[in-house]
């Protein structure tokens, strides 16, 4: 048996110390390292075993052994199961992360009731609330007469005696993973050696009896998943489910996913009634858009295998402060920087001493170089006072030589922007030449002809509401 030795466990990212210090070496974060006792070693105290002195004999496999492909349980609800790679994997273990009120609750009853409706049995333990509030919420989402089997419970100990007793279920969801503590840590709930005491032993449940187990994760202020950081590394798939709070839609990305892809978007809705799926996304981003003002132009973009139209908004306007503003929601500023260079410097659009607020609509975050494009023409399009066509779309990436380079799917994004009603697109050239039926592509080789299409007369000095300057 190890000898009892107090140790000091990072909050922020796991790491373990043997002294005490200010600053975790692991993740550099302040004040964060708390003593916990750990007197025998997590892993084997979970599963009751003692560790062995000897190891024993493996038998080694091979590669190319035929393997079936891992089966899937679907939850019938589509985004959800698009996000996952085609549905729950029996035995896998999923972290789903949010913000608070969000709707991690209610994206998980829902689940759990249309899969319980489909006849698989699912298993509900909520550390949060209690029984009542759970029943009252699946009453609000018309879920009530399925049959999924609820508890709530915080000690890991009774939630394992419990799952254990019946046959495993197909399901069991987990809010939150931060509620659990077991006896077999000596540590406060909420702390990291607790969280992740739990989750190995939820993780190591799910391996045994082939059930698929959700956890449900709190995010900290800045987007990190609180404390288990240490859980990513264990789980089979990581999900965020983000949104602006303003908004009503919802975003269910994979940022980890060991049996599927990882750039798949679920779009969801918050109703009255619960979370609603969105089938056509592009529909919802393009709702509000305002096409009749200077400094949005309408980008055709990709997430996962999905196309996907969203509005981009900039607003140029003269400085008086020394440095000017720049800010950006919905994409990378560093990204906004270049673009403004490549502008500047290439075309001759002078920026510098122009505040620049860049916004993608209906709270998406973009992370795809091709809305390079897209960007740049909502900043001359604002720049020069110019409102750009209603019905084109925009992609391309540009490089730091202002020339505009090839995107990988096309062909895809100019359907999507046809069947919306779009009839033309600025692309970047493609040698071939990609055309949808019903929008026409344009290329343009250099982000300077960009400049030239949008505002032919050149761009007034001082970016007054003039478009015929006179450079
Ligand atoms: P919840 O699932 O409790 O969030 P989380 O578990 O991520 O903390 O969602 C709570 C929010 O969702 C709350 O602000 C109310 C809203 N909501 C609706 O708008 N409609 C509904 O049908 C439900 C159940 C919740
Ligand atoms: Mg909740």
């Amino acid at each position: 048996m190890a000898k009892r030795q107090p140790r000091y466990v990072c909050q922020e990212c796991g790491a373990v110390h043997s002294r005490w210090s200010g600053r975790c070496d692991g993740c550099g974060a302040w004040n964060t390292l708390v003593e916990e006792a750990a007197t025998v070693d997590i892993l084997t105290a979970a599963t009751g075993k003692t560790a062995r002195a000897k190891g024993r004999r493996l038998a080694l496999a091979s590669l190319d052994a035929p393997v079936a492909e891992a089966p899937r349980i679907e939850t019938g609800i589509a985004e959800f199961d698009r996000v996952t790679g085609g549905g729950l994997v029996p035995g896998s273990a999923i972290l789903i992360g949010g913000d608070p009120g969000i709707g991690k609750s209610t994206l998980l009853l829902q689940a759990a009731a249309t899969l319980a409706r489909r006849g698989h049995s699912v298993v509900y333990v909520t550390g949060e609330e209690a029984i009542a509030q759970v029943q009252l919420r699946a009453r609000r989402l018309g879920a009530d007469g399925s049959a999924v089997a609820l508890a709530a419970e915080t000690e890991m100990e009774t939630i394992l005696e419990t799952l254990s007793a019946g046959p495993p279920p197909a399901l069991v969801v987990v809010d939150s993973i931060q509620t659990l503590h077991t006896s077999v840590a000596e540590a406060a709930p909420g702390t990291v050696t607790q969280v992740r005491a739990s989750a190995q032993a939820l993780i190591r449940y799910a391996k045994v009896s082939g059930a698929a187990v959700v956890l449900v994760g709190h995010v900290t202020k800045d987007g990190q998943l609180a404390g288990p950081r240490v859980v990513e590394h264990m789980v089979d798939a990581v999900l965020t489910f983000e949104g602006d709070p303003s908004h009503a839609f919802r975003l269910l990305r994979a940022s980890k996913n060991r049996f599927g892809p990882t750039d798949e978007l679920g779009v969801f809705e918050m109703t009255g009634t619960g979370l609603a799926e969105v089938a056509n996304p592009s529909e919802l981003f393009l709702g509000e858009r305002d096409v009749a003002s200077p400094g949005s132009a309408v980008f055709a973009g990709m997430e996962g295998t999905r196309p996907l139209l969203v509005e981009v908004q900039a607003l140029v306007a003269p400085s008086r402060l020394g440095t000017p503003r720049r800010a950006v929601i919905g994409w990378d500023a560093s990204r906004l920087s270049m673009v403004l260079a490549v502008l500047e410097a290439r075309c001759g659009l002078a920026l510098s001493a122009h505040d620049i607020y860049l916004a993608v609509a209906g709270g998406l975050r973009i992370g795809e170089p091709a809305a390079d494009l897209a960007v740049a023409a909502a900043l001359i399009s604002s720049r020069a006072a110019v409102a750009l066509p209603p019905d084109v779309v925009y992609f391309g990436e540009v490089s730091l030589s202002g020339r505009v380079r090839p995107v990988p799917h096309a062909a895809g994004r100019l359907k999507e922007a046809a069947k919306l009603g779009f009839r033309g697109a600025i692309v970047p050239p493609s040698g071939g030449g990609v055309e949808a039926e019903g929008c026409r592509a344009s290329e343009v080789a250099l982000l300077g002809e960009l400049v030239h299409r949008i505002a032919p007369n050149g761009v007034a000095e001082d970016g007054s509401r003039s478009p015929s300057g006179d450079e």
